[in-house]
């Protein structure tokens, strides 16, 4: 059978799945603490409401490690699972496998090339084919601090990395937790890649995660980004090793620590217990220019059955519906992949990030998160990542690091 036919029966079958079957899905993902909860409630329940049958597969733990773990052993076992929260260039990869199912009919009867953004888009597609939803677009590079503690401290938020260091060496001679971090691999990368684009700008941001530049991995300005993160070590409490994040973002909330450089699923965390931005606690993108998204996402893998394939093309077509994207992401804390949902809802963080998105792509630095798997594939984003935490975990010199950076990223290509 060649391609295009193989094509139209594979959507003939969905399309008479869908009408004679009752959509199941069994749904991979690993959003699981409060924000992360009461966000997937949402998709869960809009599948009900239209019918389906919904069965959980959340594998915890941040940043998504274990739950690509999960799915590997899932896939590799023949059994894989209706759809999968992934994302970036994993989803390229997994099509490479030949794994993923094709959901264009969905897209194009649903007009999502009209109302998508051409940089997201992008992602979704495989070879021309539609082969992922988008749920939203997060954004990386934030800092969250608890207003209270900076008021009374009478420190601002920073706009450069000098007055970080210097506010976080004030509130520690106050007996405050300057960062509020969790010694996690992810939670590490993601720290970096923003000091990353502080210190080395988006166009230095983009030769050393998206184009892999030996001269700028190895540059005296990457030195100075470890050095960053050598300062920034000094400022996170002893029991940092492995805490989760939506727990550093608790020590903010509660005052404990003033400060947390994570994604915009932490605000989820704020949201979901009773805090509001600009009262309770503030938002601003870190020092530097440009914007770091991540863009979650789900792909359904090929499965037999009608009831399955209705699922998917039910989920599907949910997720990138204008009701889900617009509660969905007011619970998560990040802003609608589509283009066409108002924001009036939406608190001043989420305007704040969709002004800077929209700006940053004009001005050519909308990049997309190494941490967070949009920018690199896994053997190289994982290549870079072992390097930071050693760094991080270890008294490595700063330009030894970039030697292992740059050796390590030699060796996986
Ligand atoms: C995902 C978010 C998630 C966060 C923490 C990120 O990689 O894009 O949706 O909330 O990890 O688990």
């Amino acid at each position: 059978m060649n391609r295009i036919s193989t094509t139209v029966s594979a959507v003939a079958l969905m399309i008479s799945g869908a009408a004679f079957a009752e959509p199941q899905a069994e749904v991979l993902h690993w959003w699981t603490s409060g924000g992360e909860a009461k966000s997937v409630a949402v998709l869960q329940q809009e599948f009900a409401d239209n019918g389906g049958t919904w069965t959980d597969m959340p594998v915890a733990g941040g940043g998504g490690d274990a739950a690509m773990q999960a799915l590997r052993a899932r896939v590799l076992a023949g059994n894989a699972p209706t759809a999968v929260q992934l994302k970036g260039p994993a989803i390229q990869e997994w099509y490479e496998e030949g794994v993923l199912a094709d959901i264009s009919s969905v897209a194009e009867a649903q007009g999502w090339a009209d109302v998508l953004p051409a940089s997201i888009a992008g992602h979704m597609k495989c070879e021309g084919t539609w082969c992922a939803a988008p749920v939203n677009v997060h954004r990386v590079d934030w800092i969250w601090a608890n207003a209270d503690v900076l008021e009374s401290n009478g420190i601002a938020m920073p706009t450069s990395w000098d007055e970080f260091n210097a506010a976080a060496e004030k509130l520690q001679a106050a007996g405050i937790i300057p960062l509020a971090h969790g010694g996690q691999a992810w939670q590490d990368a993601t720290v970096f890649e923003a000091v990353a684009l502080g210190i080395l700008g988006s166009d230095g941001y983009r030769k050393a995660f998206v184009d892999l530049d030996q001269a700028t991995l190895t540059s005296p300005e990457m030195v100075a980004v470890f050095d960053q993160m050598r300062t920034m070590r000094g400022f996170v409490d002893p029991n940092f090793p492995g805490r989760d994040w939506n727990l550093a973002t608790a020590m903010v909330m509660n005052g404990e620590a003033a400060f947390q450089i994570m994604g915009d699923w932490a605000k989820g965390e704020f949201l979901a217990a009773g805090k509001a931005p600009g009262e309770d606690f503030l938002c601003a993108s870190t020092p530097g220019e440009g914007f770091l998204y991540n863009v979650d996402s789900f792909a359904m893998f090929a499965v037999d059955g009608g009831d399955k394939q209705a699922g998917q093309a039910l989920l599907a077509e949910l997720i990138v519906g204008k009701n889900f994207q617009k509660v969905f992401n007011l619970n998560k804390g990040s802003i609608p992949a589509r283009t066409d949902v108002a924001l009036d809802e939406f608190d001043s963080c989420a305007i704040l990030s969709s002004d800077e998105m929209a700006a940053s792509n004009e001005g050519g630095s909308l990049l997309p998160s190494y941490a967070h798997g949009m920018a690199l594939r896994g053997a190289q984003s994982g290549a870079i990542t072992d390097v930071v935490t050693q760094h991080f975990n270890s008294d490595m010199s700063s330009e030894d690091a970039v030697n292992a950076l740059w050796a390590a990223v030699a060796n996986s290509l």
